[in-house]
């Protein structure tokens, strides 16, 4: 079983309804670390060792937060600032988060059309996420295709929400049980278009 590490981002857990359904599901899996880092650290002062210890007890990282200017939330970037350092996650002995696949779960605000190269916003997410993608690289990472929660706002009205949990339980699920086709979910632009590829049927029971 991989070790999956959740690092969650969201100022305002107070008023989210997408993340806090999102949420309530990787808190309850084994296997998963699920880090809320605005509640560690509300003064953005984080603390770095812990955050390297982490990363290295973990096999898999997963980025959930909402979609904020086109980016997640400040604190995920300090965060990553801070801790992906020379000598731990890129240079010549900076090895610990080779080979490593990272998931990024975002929920947007806008409906899926918009993030298309015709649609409102002229850019897939997976586009708009580029520095996080080029930062998993650099550092040796595995970048798998984001999972976008489009028109997050809406999901529980509309009867949605329900399913996109369990999606991103059954997501978390594949990726700590070793079932999900890492070369497809990395190969996609997006993660939502390919999930039943990607993710291995359950064996099915009598
Ligand atoms: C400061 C701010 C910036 C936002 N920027 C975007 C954006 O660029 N694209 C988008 O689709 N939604 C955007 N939104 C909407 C949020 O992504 C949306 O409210 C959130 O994903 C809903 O999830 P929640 O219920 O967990 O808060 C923005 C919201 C805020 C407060």
């Amino acid at each position: 079983m991989a070790r999956v590490l959740v690092l969650f981002a969201h100022p305002r857990t107070d008023r989210s309804v997408a993340n806090t359904a999102l949420m309530a599901a990787a808190r309850a899996m084994d296997g998963v670390t699920f880090a809320d880092l605005y509640a560690e650290y509300p003064d953005f002062d984080i603390d770095i060792d812990r955050e390297q210890q982490r990363l290295r007890e973990s096999d898999i990282l997963v980025f959930q937060h909402p979609v904020y200017w086109y980016s997640s939330p400040a604190l995920l970037k300090e965060w990553l600032d801070l801790v992906f350092e020379h000598g731990f996650a890129y240079g010549s002995e900076g090895t610990a988060l080779a080979g490593k696949p990272l998931l990024q779960v975002a929920t947007c605000g806008t409906a899926r059309a918009a993030y298309k190269k015709r649609g409102k916003y002229e850019n897939e997410l997976r586009t708009l996420f580029s520095p996080f993608e080029q930062t998993a690289n650099f550092c040796g990472m595995r970048y798998l295709a984001p999972f976008g929660v489009f028109s997050a706002e809406d999901a529980a009205e509309e009867k949605r929400l329900d399913g996109i949990v369990a999606d991103y339980r059954r997501l978390l699920t594949a990726l700590r049980d070793g079932t999900l086709d890492l070369e497809k979910a990395a190969a996609a632009p997006l993660l939502n278009d390919v999930l039943d590829e990607v993710i291995a049927p359950e064996p099915a029971t009598l």
